[in-house]
């Protein structure tokens, strides 16, 4: 384990090294007296019951990782707010692929998870195409409590295990033209009846730029809660942007693309008027139809105020500090 840190100050990690989060207990797989102080230091950012939320679910079984790969928790992003429970985060999807309505994780269940690839391309030094097993070995997984605000307003809060999105983007090497980076997610129409609707632009596809790609809160998750990442929530590999509104974490991704010119989004071609290409969580800018000012937690029903970048603003904001006349939060 270590550095050891100065939590009060918000700014550094305490990494706490210890096995695979599905396998086994914390407490089983930490030194005592780590277990204790990290409960702590949770309590203290009002977590104590969401660690025992993800202390117990760490507890199911689930595929072992790769031999190597360690799983450790970042406390740099505390979010302040309890765990969702498991079952509500992953039983309420959107994945517009299988369906339009919410109860899609039964449909979800006949996405093949292996093999699995992902196409890293266009203009970079090192393209690669990675399969998902050279992907959990590459990459030590992290556990990151995130929360995540869907732009229609329900959000949840959710323990994601994967690895900074700006890893893989430096082994890549974007060349000096490289100025966004476009995910393209799975579109199989044997597995996913959502494609036969020809009025949506498949494949669902999402940007940013590289700088947003390269900041440390862009994630990209295998896993949550402890487990393998379930296939209604974008298994096997998907991103994860808690900034931004939840369309932009596009889910199942099997191509990422360093290119010039600003990506065309799903939901922007789809809808310009309502949904654009920056879309930053911002409770001051409503949507078309209805007001960004709260938020339904999945699993309790409480509702919420909303903040400013989802409430990541002071990691963020200076991203955004020289473009001007664009929209940005929407
Ligand atoms: N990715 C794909 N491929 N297809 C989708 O329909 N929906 C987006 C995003 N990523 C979507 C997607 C939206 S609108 C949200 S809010 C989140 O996924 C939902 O993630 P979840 O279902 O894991 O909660």
């Amino acid at each position: 384990m270590a550095p050891e840190t100065d939590i009060d100050k918000g700014t550094r990690i305490m990494w706490i090294k210890r096995r695979p989060g599905w396998a086994l207990s914390e407490s089983q797989v930490t030194d005592e007296a780590v277990y204790l102080r990290r409960r702590e230091i949770l309590k203290t950012l009002g977590l104590g019951g969401a660690l025992a939320v993800a202390g117990r679910n760490a507890l199911a079984a689930g595929p072992a990782l790769p031999p190597g790969v360690s799983t450790a928790l970042n406390l740099r992003y505390p979010p302040g707010r309890a765990l969702t429970d498991e079952k509500a985060a992953t039983t309420y999807n959107n994945y517009y692929e299988i369906a339009t309505i919410k109860d899609v994780w039964r449909g979800a269940q006949a996405i093949p998870q292996r093999p699995w690839s992902i196409a890293v391309g266009g203009l970079c030094g090192k393209p690669k195409t990675w399969t998902i097993e050279d992907v959990l070995k590459q990459f030590p997984v992290e556990e990151r409590i995130y929360r995540h605000r869907c732009v229609e307003a329900w959000a949840m809060t959710v323990p994601w295990s994967g690895f900074p999105l700006a890893k893989l983007i430096d082994l890549a090497e974007p060349g000096p033209d490289a100025a966004y980076v476009r995910f393209t997610t799975l579109a199989n129409p044997k597995v996913m009846p959502g494609l036969s609707d020809p009025t949506f632009p498949w494949p669902y596809v999402e940007g940013l730029t590289l700088a947003e790609a390269r900041h440390d809160l862009a994630f990209v998750a295998t896993g949550m809660y402890g487990k393998p990442m379930p296939p209604q929530d974008g298994g096997p590999i998907r991103l994860v942007l808690p900034w931004k509104y939840g369309f932009k974490s596009a889910k199942a991704i099997v191509k990422i693309e360093f290119v010039k010119q600003r990506p065309m989004n799903f939901w922007q071609a789809i809808n310009p008027d309502e949904y654009g290409f920056w879309a930053n969580v911002n409770p001051d800018v409503p949507h078309p139809r209805w007001s960004q000012k709260t938020e339904r937690l999945l699993g309790t029903g409480e509702i919420v105020p909303t903040r400013i970048y989802n409430g990541y603003g002071q990691f963020v904001a200076p991203l955004y500090a020289g473009v001007k006349h664009q929209a940005l939060f929407m």
